[in-house]
């Protein structure tokens, strides 16, 4: 039996890959059997003539999970594109059962899986109008929602947690990302709060020295271990 969270975003490059890997660092430190899943991943690189997944690698070093790429991320497109119009260039249609075989995979090797999505919400997968809310609900995940600290953020947050609800997903919690606790950023955590009805929010400072692009992890272990009680990470965690 395996538990996971889905890691979606407000938005593309708020955070997700960055909150995985330290969320995979601290389950890993602590010697969870933990898996990371990119099921669909647009960016890759070439590692020694194999073709991988950007946020893959970026995960890997913070981390250390090392598992075949074709388990953890099943459909890598080499274009830094939405996912529909790269599958479409690259002819290499998603593949949902696909998916949930790797899924399954996973679940039959390691106990917690943190998934992460691609970009925002409402992505579709296709030009047929399957998106990627459809695959996190037919994948049977609960979600954390990495959303930005400052202005527009409130905005971003209740859209993205009131569509989520209304696609019959569920949101467990939410990581404020680069939180500087500035009076607007906090003022932004008691808005959210009060109005997303969502109980555990969780604010992250900002960290120096990290580039998920690059693979620099700057002080991600240190900052995440001083931020992120992984217990309450783990007990959002629903039976996949
Ligand atoms: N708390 C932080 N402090 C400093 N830099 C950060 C922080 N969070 C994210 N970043 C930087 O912001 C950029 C985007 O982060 P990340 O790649 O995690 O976004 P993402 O939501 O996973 O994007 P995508 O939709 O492309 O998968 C990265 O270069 C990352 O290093
Ligand atoms: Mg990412």
């Amino acid at each position: 039996m395996s538990k996971g969270i889905y890691i979606i975003g407000t938005d593309t490059e708020v955070g997700k890959t960055m909150v995985s890997a330290g969320l995979m660092h601290l389950l890993l430190a602590e010697k969870h059997p933990s898996a990371y899943f990119k099921p669909v991943a647009s960016g890759a690189v070439v590692i020694n003539g194999v073709t991988e997944a950007i946020d893959a690698v970026f995960v890997r070093t913070a981390s250390g999970f090392i598992e075949e790429g074709k388990n953890i991320t099943p459909f890598v497109f080499k274009n830094e594109m939405a996912p529909h119009l790269a599958s479409r260039l690259e002819q290499m249609p998603i593949d949902v059962g696909l998916i949930k075989d790797r899924l399954q995979y996973l679940k039959g090797c390691y106990e917690w899986i943190i998934a992460e999505g691609a970009g925002g919400l409402a992505v579709p997968l296709n030009d047929e109008g399957y998106m990627q809310y459809d695959l996190i609900r037919e994948l049977g995940f609960s979600c954390l929602l990495v959303a930005r600290a400052g202005l527009g953020t409130i905005n971003h947050t209740l859209l993205t947690i009131n569509f989520a609800r209304s696609a019959g997903l569920k949101i467990k919690g939410i990581i404020i990302n680069s939180s500087t606790q500035s009076q607007l950023e906090r003022d932004n955590v008691e808005t959210i709060a009060k109005l997303a009805s969502v109980s555990a929010i969780i604010t992250l400072p900002a960290l120096t020295g990290v580039d998920t692009e690059k693979g620099q992890i700057g002080n991600l272990k240190e900052v995440f271990k001083k931020s992120i009680v992984i217990d309450e990470i783990m007990a959002m965690m629903d039976t996949i």
